[in-house]
């Protein structure tokens, strides 16, 4: 098991990640000083999957644990999911020690946050991420949100854990579609930040994949050693925090026009082809590591083109972004696989181009398979 310190201005709390570490929950939250009643959230595939095992856990270690399952979807992700929390926490009498457990993906993670960080004006967080997006990226740095009608996260706060416990073990059940959207992330931290994870994920992405649990867990924790050192630098998300974005203000434009049709990690694969090109096109990037990149990225089994999306729908989605910074839009782009800069000196001809020359090379292959 490995145990990452996340050092924040008012504190600092542990991220355990290891093997079926879910077993040992009753232990672990007994040593961090919880007791009696605990609120479990989830939903209803991961609750039948990790619910009752957890509850038993807890009850073992004389907790009073209860599930509380939210139904399966982004789209529950809301004001009215959230309310209906509260009365159950209310009818539970949960207190302001009462331990919230978001057992679950991103979903269940920044609904359950949200909860915890608004009742009572908030009670104890503890994240048991099940999604290996969830294991590197939203358990980690204490945002926590609603959406609300069609805005996504747009209702939220800034809300720390007491503890992240992240057991590797859950992935076993994790369809492989979501595996991979999580891998998106994965690349994305080599790309931005460490150019040893990068050729690790190079030698072993097939492993990884497959699920070997030794390099599962050095994965992991180099993701989350990486996004937590970042937090640490960027609490509120006022400056470096922006690395973290490398890929995703391509993905989101493509996450929009696709009305959310295309995942977030397949959009931010992507994405990370489009900004790396806009690099190389900057004589920045060399051609050489924008092909590492491409090449792992559909090694991971994510797409490298846009398909089926209409290239002035993204340009425009992408200016409607540009008006919320100001006018400017700001990308995180690669310098070398490791290193990256933020710029907003893009000019809007080199982002039309480059997504041209995405969609054209689509073109040319639908061509050359008829
Ligand atoms: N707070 C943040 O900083 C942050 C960062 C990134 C993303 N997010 C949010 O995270 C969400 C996406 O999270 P996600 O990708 O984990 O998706 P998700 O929570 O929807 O989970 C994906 C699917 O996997 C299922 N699942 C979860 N764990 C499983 C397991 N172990 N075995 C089998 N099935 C399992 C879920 O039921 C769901 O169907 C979005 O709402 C996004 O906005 C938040
Ligand atoms: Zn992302």
């Amino acid at each position: 098991m490995r145990t990452i310190k996340l050092h924040l201005s008012w504190g600092s709390y542990e991220i355990l990640i290891g093997h079926s570490l879910l077993s040992q929950v009753g232990e672990t939250l007994k040593k961090s000083g919880f007791k009696d009643k605990i609120v479990i959230i989830t939903n209803p595939v991961v609750g039948l999957l990790y619910g009752d095992s957890l509850r038993s856990g807890l009850e073992d270690h004389g907790f009073a644990p209860v599930i509380l399952e939210v139904p399966e979807g982004e789209k529950y992700k809301s004001l009215v999911q959230a309310g209906k929390l509260y009365n159950h926490l209310a009818d539970f009498q949960a207190e302001r020690r009462t331990p919230v457990l978001a057992l679950g993906g991103g979903v269940v993670g920044d609904l359950a946050g949200f909860v915890a960080a608004t009742y009572m004006r908030g009670i104890p967080l503890v994240h048991l991420p099940t999604t290996l997006l969830s294991q590197v990226d939203s358990s980690i740095g204490g945002k926590v949100a609603v959406n609300h009608q069609r805005l996504k996260n747009v209702i939220g706060s800034f809300y720390q854990p007491e503890l992240v416990i992240t057991d590797i073990a859950t992935l076993k059940t994790l369809p492989e579609k979501e595996l991979e959207n999580g891998m998106a992330e994965v690349i994305k931290y080599g790309v931005i930040r460490n150019r040893a994870l990068f050729e690790l994920l190079e030698n072993k992405i097939g492993s990884i994949k497959a699920l070997d649990e030794g390099l599962l867990e050095d994965v992991i924790s180099l993701c989350t050693d990486i996004k937590a050192g970042i937090v640490e630098k960027d609490e509120r998300d006022l400056g470096l925090r922006n690395i973290l974005n490398f890929g995703h203000t391509v993905g989101h434009a493509i996450e929009t026009v696709s009305h959310f049709r295309i995942a977030h990690g397949r959009a931010v694969a992507i994405g990370m082809v489009a900004e790396g090109m806009i690099s190389r096109r900057m004589s920045i990037l060399s051609d050489s590591e924008l092909n590492r990149m491409k090449l792992l990225i559909s090694r991971a089994g994510l797409p490298v083109k846009i398909s089926g999306l209409d290239i002035r729908k993204l340009i425009k989605a992408m200016k409607h972004d540009k008006k919320k910074i100001g006018g400017k839009i700001r990308f995180a782009l690669p310098k070398t696989i490791g290193d990256v800069f933020i710029s907003e000196e893009v000019s809007p001809l080199t982002v039309e181009q480059v997504l041209k020359e995405l969609y054209e090379e689509t073109q040319d292959l639908c061509h050359n398979r008829q």
